[in-house]
């Protein structure tokens, strides 16, 4: 195919051009009926470019196959038999992609260090978990996705389980061995689905953690604006082999989906794809290399730790890192991560990417520059020089590792639209949660609906609370007070 071509884009023009008149939403019209003020920090060309995908950017029965071309476009570039662009973020696809594998009560293998879209799918597909443990580093208190004898050995317990879901890379940039898992699978038949929302950039440079296509999963979701020059919401389904039916994953992408996608994100992965197929490779090299520079520096100040490959990867760790993740500890401050990343965007405008009881981490790309890594290393520099008056004496008691795996003692749909109760949170031990507890970012749920609670997770989170955790979903976002499931 024609790499240099953007079907999406260049539709988008020929609207522009032919001069298109709209009887149709959006109702703003091309921004015509848009507040002037809103169209002054917006901008107008949002407004012009946001039109209707059929009897908008294409006629009314998609005649010029204009979303099709792009999408084959993009399967062509990463190597995929198919993609399909969603403008619903990859909370969306991987909902899709585990109903096109499990049903209601079938069984799906899937990682416990899973974001809180999956536990999503599972409470609103009735699909039966079946969690399977990642490698816990229990020295640096992080989850590094399971490995192929851990899958291995929940297929033998569960030889009827539908197929299997692994998240890679990990938000903190860990990756798995895709290739063993994926051979564990198709052993037994069954498809292997790979949340790879971290992932989008992977499949345009060599020294990149390989790609799921590459590594023979069968789907494989990805956020396009995480790491990519996505707009927000943009997310891309890849598939390939025949163990999913492309007819099958559209028809759940079709029940989930939206009915009006917003073409200004197909237009940005559109062009996305043709400028990593042109650029991608030079675009990462320098990328490369600054994250080299970066991290070598950041590891320089005192009190920082930069986790690279030697604290990351081995036998009963992850299999890569993406470098770009810099993960830095500060343990040795006795900060926290939130009160630093606070810290930070206070004093420096500067905004991080995860930051936990013990960790911040700033995520470079292929945008960012000498100058943007300039003003990174001087606020982290300043950080160093504050550390010791960002001190709150207010430890998170993290459980260990053995301790953060609750037991399912129900479905997490049964649980979460059963009857429940709202108990204070010294009270909910024992009880079974009926609402997700996830601190975020990262976005895992420390707990799930059907897990049954004990304290050292309810100590972990109230006491992340008070340190500076945010749990968003959780009714009483405090987690002063725990929705469970009301109990005879
Ligand atoms: C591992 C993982 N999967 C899925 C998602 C959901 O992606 P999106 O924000 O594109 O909906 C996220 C978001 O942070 C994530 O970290």
């Amino acid at each position: 195919m024609d790499q240099s071509k953007a079907p999406v884009l260049e539709a988008l023009t020929a609207y522009h051009e032919s001069g298109q008149i709209p009887f149709t939403p959006p109702g703003h019209k091309q921004g015509r009926g848009a507040d002037p003020r809103v169209r002054a920090v917006l901008g107008d060309a949002v407004f012009r470019s946001d039109v209707l995908a059929t009897s908008g950017l294409d006629d009314r029965t998609s005649s010029g196959g204009v979303l099709e071309e792009a999408q084959a476009l993009m399967a062509e570039a990463v190597g995929a038999e198919h993609a399909f662009f969603s403008t619903c973020g990859s909370s969306l696809s991987v909902k899709s992609a585990m109903l096109s594998v499990a049903g209601p009560h079938e069984k799906l293998l899937v990682g416990r260090d899973a974001h809180k879209s999956v536990v999503s799918g599972l409470i609103l597909s009735g699909i039966r978990p079946v969690w399977v443990d990642p490698q816990w580093d229990a020295e640096r208190h992080l989850a590094h996705a399971p490995s192929a004898a851990a899958f291995e050995a929940a297929f033998r317990e569960h030889p009827d389980a539908r197929g299997a879901l692994v998240t890679t890379p990990t938000p903190y940039g860990t990756c798995s061995d895709l290739a063993a898992i994926a051979e564990v699978c198709h052993r037994r038949g069954v498809p292997l689905i790979v949340d790879e929302a971290w992932g989008a950039h992977l499949p345009f440079h060599p020294d990149l953690p390989t790609w799921a296509m590459d590594a023979g999963a069968d789907v494989c979701v990805t956020s396009v604006h995480k790491m990519g020059s996505g707009l927000e919401q943009s997310s891309v389904f890849h598939l390939q082999g025949d163990l999913v039916r492309p007819e099958v994953l559209k028809s759940r992408e079709d029940l989930l989906g939206t009915t009006s996608p917003s073409v200004l994100v197909y237009a940005a992965l559109d062009g996305w794809r043709r400028q990593m197929v042109e650029h991608g490779k030079a675009l990462y090299d320098d990328a490369l290399a600054l994250a080299g520079q970066v991290r070598a520096r950041i590891d320089g100040i005192d009190g920082m730790r930069v986790h690279g490959r030697a604290d990351f990867c081995g036998p009963d760790l992850a299999a890569d890192l993406d470098p770009l993740q810099i993960i830095i500890d500060i343990s040795a401050w006795e900060v926290t991560g939130y009160r630093a990343a606070d810290w930070l965007r206070e004093r420096h405008r500067i905004n991080l990417h995860v930051a936990d009881h013990r960790r911040i981490s700033a995520q470079l790309t292929h945008a960012d520059d000498a100058d943007s890594a300039a003003v990174l290393l001087t606020a982290l520099s300043d950080l160093a020089a504050h550390a010791g008056s960002l001190r709150t004496g207010r430890p998170v008691e993290v459980p260990p590792p053995s301790r953060l795996r609750l037991e399912q003692a129900a479905l997490p749909r049964d649980a979460f639209f059963g009857p429940t109760e709202q108990v204070p949170w010294e009270e909910a031990e024992g009880r079974i949660a009926a609402e997700m507890l996830t601190p975020y970012p990262p976005g895992i749920p420390a707990a799930l609906p059907g897990e049954r609670l004990d304290k050292e997770v309810l100590r972990y989170l109230r006491s992340g609370v008070e340190a500076g955790m945010v749990v968003p979903d959780a009714v009483d976002t405090e987690a002063k007070s725990i929705r469970v499931v009301r109990e005879r």
